[in-house]
C-alpha cells in the first residue's frame, strides 16, 4: 500500500476573454478604483459562448496528464470540484472522463464552493493511501460568469472563470500530501448562495424574474469569517503535518479578495512575500483559484522540489480547509510525451472506442 500521494502533473486553462474593471464600469455603477482598492482585482476572464466548466476542465486535464506522463487510459479516478457544473447531472467529471479518454476511470463531482479543490484533494489522497486507487485527476473549475447578476454591483465584479487540474499518484516516500483538514458551518449557508434552480426552489418563470438563479452574498459577513477560518485551518493543517509556519516556503490561498489574503497572513504573522497572489488577473475563480495559482507559482519559479506548501481555502456552505504538501514536481527527466507515445495513445484510444461492447 502506498505511503502517500504526490502531485506529479498540473495544468490550467483560463478563457481568452479578458474583462477589465473598466469594462464592468459600462455595465454597473462601479469604478476600477473601487474594485481594485476593495478587492485587488483588476481583470478577470469570462468563458466565451462555447466554453463550459467541462470544456475548460478538459483542457487543464490534458496539460496535467501530459506533464505527469500518464496516459488517460491508465487513469483510475476523475474528480471535479465545482459549484457551476455544466448540468445538475450528469456530473461534469463524467464529461471530462469521456473527453480525455479515461476509459477505465471512475468519475464524480465534489461541491464545496471555493473549498472544492481542497476537498477533492482530500478524497483523492485518502483513496490512494487506502490502496483503493493508484492515481487520480483532480480538477477545480468554474464558469461563475453564467451565475452573475450584472445588476448587482456587490457581486458581479468579484468572480471569474477558469480551470486548474492536478494528477495525484501513489508514492512510497513518506512525504507528499502531508495533511488535509476540512470544516463546514451549514447554518451560514444563506450568506453566500444561489437560491433557485435546485430541488427546494425549482426553476420557474417567477424565480427567473426575481433573479434567484444568480449568486447572492453578504460580503462583510463572509469577509470576517473567511479570515478567521482560513487562519485557523492553516494552523491545524500545520500541526497535523508536524510543521511550523517557518517551514512553509509558499502559502497558496484561495483568491477571493486580496484583503482577505492579507488578513490571513497578518493573523498568522506570515510574510506576504511568501504568499502567492494572482487575484489581480483572474478575480475569484472559486474552486479553480488554488490549482491555477499552483500552476502559475510553478511556472514563475516559486515552487521547487522539496518546498513545503500550504494551501488554504474558504467558500460558500460555509466550507473551509487547508493542506500542507511537499512539492514533488515533475517526474525526473519529465518532458511532454513524444510523438511516438502520442501516436500510440491515439491509436489505443481509437481501438478502445471502436471495440464492440
Ligand atoms: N462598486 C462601487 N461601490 C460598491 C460596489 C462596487 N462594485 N460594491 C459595493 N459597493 C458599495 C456598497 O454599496 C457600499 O455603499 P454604501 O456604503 O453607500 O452602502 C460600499 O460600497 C461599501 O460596501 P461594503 O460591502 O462595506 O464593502 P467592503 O469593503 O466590505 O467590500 C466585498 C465588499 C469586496 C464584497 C468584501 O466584503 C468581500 O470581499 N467579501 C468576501 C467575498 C468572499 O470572500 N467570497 C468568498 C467566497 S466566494 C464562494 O465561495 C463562491
Amino acid at each position: 500500500m502506498a505511503k502517500n500521494a504526490v502531485i506529479t502533473g498540473w495544468g490550467f486553462y483560463a478563457p481568452s476573454r479578458v474583462v477589465t474593471n473598466h469594462d464592468l464600469e459600462k455595465l454597473v455603477d462601479t469604478s476600477d478604483e473601487w474594485i481594485s482598492s476593495r478587492t485587488g482585482i483588476r481583470e478577470r476572464r469570462f468563458a466565451s459562448d462555447g466554453e463550459t466548466t467541462s470544456s475548460m476542465s478538459t483542457r487543464a486535464a490534458r496539460m496535467a496528464l501530459e506533464r505527469a506522463r500518464l496516459r488517460p487510459q491508465d487513469l483510475q479516478m476523475v474528480i471535479v470540484g465545482t459549484c457551476s457544473p455544466d448540468y445538475i447531472f450528469p456530473a461534469t467529471a463524467c464529461m471530462v472522463q469521456s473527453e480525455i479518454g479515461a476509459v477505465k476511470a471512475g468519475a464524480f463531482d465534489v461541491e464545496a464552493a471555493c473549498t472544492s479543490f481542497v476537498s477533492a484533494l482530500a478524497i483523492a489522497r485518502g483513496m490512494i493511501v487506502s490502496g483503493a486507487i493508484q492515481n487520480a485527476l483532480i480538477i477545480g473549475a468554474e464558469t461563475l460568469s453564467r451565475f452573475l447578476n450584472f445588476k448587482d454591483r456587490t457581486t458581479c465584479v468579484l468572480f471569474g472563470d477558469g480551470a486548474g487540474a492536478a494528477v495525484l499518484e501513489a508514492s512510497n516516500a513518506s512525504v507528499g500530501i502531508e495533511s488535509v483538514v476540512l470544516h463546514s458551518e451549514g447554518s451560514k449557508g444563506d450568506l453566500l448562495m444561489i437560491q433557485a434552480g435546485g430541488a427546494k426552489i425549482p426553476a420557474t418563470a417567477q424565480t427567473l424574474e426575481l433573479g434567484q438563479h444568480f449568486i447572492t452574498m453578504a460580503g462583510g459577513e463572509v469577509f470576517k469569517l473567511a479570515v478567521k477560518s482560513m487562519a485557523d485551518a492553516a494552523g491545524e493543517a500545520l500541526t497535523e503535518a508536524g510543521l511550523g509556519l517557518d517551514d512553509i516556503a509558499l502559502m497558496i490561498p484561495h483568491q477571493a479578495n486580496v484583503r482577505i489574503i492579507e488578513g490571513v497572513a497578518k493573523r498568522l504573522h506570515f510574510p506576504m512575500d511568501r504568499v502567492f497572489v494572482n487575484i489581480q488577473r483572474y478575480g475569484n475563480t472559486s474552486a479553480a483559484s488554488i490549482p491555477i495559482a499552483i500552476c502559475e507559482a510553478e511556472a514563475t519559479g516559486r515552487l521547487r522540489r522539496g518546498d513545503k506548501v500550504l494551501l488554504v481555502a474558504f467558500g460558500g456552505g460555509f466550507t473551509w480547509g487547508a493542506s500542507v504538501l511537499e512539492w514533488f514536481g515533475a517526474h525526473d527527466g519529465a518532458r511532454p510525451a513524444g510523438v511516438l507515445e502520442r501516436a500510440r495513445d491515439t491509436l489505443e484510444d481509437v481501438v478502445e472506442r471502436v471495440r464492440p461492447a
